[in-house]
């Protein structure tokens, strides 16, 4: 009889409003597989505060590099503003955790290929948190999708359309490149087209644009994008944070159903409705109904699913080719909105200005400071 895995050691790096309320919740979900042994902030009353919530065993420090030598964990959550993710990733796999990093994971192809070469050394793996993709409906749409239950995916639409005033704006870290990465495209939709991707798998060819309508930020507060998938399904994606009434949808029409997925910050089973194509028999249609199980989108659900991996020693879910393919999706985008032509799957390499940069160093769009 093989033992159960061991309780793996937790440090949190960050510890502001995703790490308590999200993070936290899925580490005590989940007591019984992981123990949180020590907390990073640069803050030190944000820091007190969170000991005083996480327990006093919890030991406290405001440097990552030394957390890391005096602990040695076995999994990293970073729940940092976005700029400080890459070199906190590196770090941590260097000193042999894993890590589990908040979206995005970094700010551009170029440093997803540091975090890969950095995974590649250490033998550790860094995953991305997109919970989306952990609940029990979109576990289950993705199985139906991919067991051709549905029928051949047609056309989809992909839509987050939320609302974030100047007060949001005011902290220092949005809506700049160098700290936030971008703006709805890379902070907010990204979700939503991670989701996308995850069930309609991968895209050949993107067309978009973006503009900065309302908010006085570097970045764009709206995109649209136009893409065709590899197996010929056409989808148009939304990403705002100029939309009064909010909603997060996808939709999905195959040869045989339609798939809906409506909600706001986190779903679970009944979010998700099927509709047949006339021609489906209702008995089949039946079996298409959420599983039993209802598992709501959540860190909970992905935190799972990345201790699953560890105690079998495999590449967790959310890391590698999935995480750098939602990076690739985002820096089409960009490219294809900025400079105004179609971008192919796989064209953005070392060398073209959208690997290295969000904003591709373009004269209209990148930190005035750069050009
Ligand atoms: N998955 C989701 O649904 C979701 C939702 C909200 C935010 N996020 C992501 O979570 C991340 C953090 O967002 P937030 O809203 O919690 O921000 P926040 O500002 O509330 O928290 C960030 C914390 O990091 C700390 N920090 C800054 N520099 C640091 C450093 N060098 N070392 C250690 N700590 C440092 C800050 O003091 C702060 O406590 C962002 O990447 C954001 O995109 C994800």
């Amino acid at each position: 009889m093989s033992l159960p895995a061991p309780r793996r050691r937790v440090a949190v790096v960050g510890t502001g409003a995703i790490v308590t309320g999200s993070h936290l919740p899925a580490l005590g979900a989940h007591a019984d597989r992981v123990e949180l042994v020590a907390a990073v902030d640069v803050d030190e009353r944000g820091l007190d505060a969170f000991r005083t919530v996480a327990g006093a065993r919890v030991a406290g420090f405001t440097s990552t590099e030394a957390m890391l030598d005096a602990v040695r964990p076995d999994l990293v959550l970073i729940g940092t503003p976005p700029a400080l993710h890459r070199a906190q990733t590196v770090a941590a796999l260097k000193a042999g955790a894993w890590v589990l990093c908040e979206k995005p994971l970094c700010l551009s192809l170029a440093e997803y290929d540091d975090i890969a070469a950095a995974e590649e050394a250490s033998g550790g793996y860094a995953s991305v948190v997109f919970q989306h993709r952990y609940g029990s409906g979109a576990v289950h749409a993705r199985d139906l999708i991919t067991r051709g239950e549905l029928g051949t995916p047609l056309v989809a639409h992909c839509q987050t359309t939320w609302h974030r005033d100047a007060g949001y704006y005011a902290v220092p870290w949005r809506g700049r490149w160098a700290s936030e990465g971008g703006g709805p495209t890379m902070g907010h939709g990204i979700h939503q087209y991670d989701l996308l991707l995850h069930l309609l798998g991968e895209w050949s060819e993107v067309r978009a644009m973006a503009a900065r309508l309302v908010h006085d930020v570097e970045s764009e507060d709206l995109s649209t994008a136009l893409v065709r998938f590899r197996d010929g399904a056409l989808a148009t994606v939304v990403n705002s944070v100029l939309s009064p009434h909010e909603v997060s949808r996808i939709r999905v029409d195959c040869a045989d159903a339609t798939l809906e997925l409506t909600h706001l910050y986190g779903h679970d089973n009944d979010d998700w409705v099927y509709t047949p194509a006339p021609h489906v028999d209702p008995g089949r249609a039946a079996a298409w109904r959420a599983p039993a199980a209802d598992v709501p989108s959540s860190h909970t659900a992905q935190l799972g699913a990345l201790l699953d991996a560890f105690d079998h020693g495999e590449r967790p879910p959310g890391s590698g080719p999935d995480a750098r393919a939602t990076l690739e999706f985002a820096a089409a985008l960009y490219k294809a909105a900025f400079t105004g032509r179609p971008v192919r799957a796989g064209e953005i390499g070392p060398g073209d200005p959208y690997y290295a940069a969000m904003h591709g160093d373009h004269p209209d769009w990148a930190p005035k400071e750069r050009v």
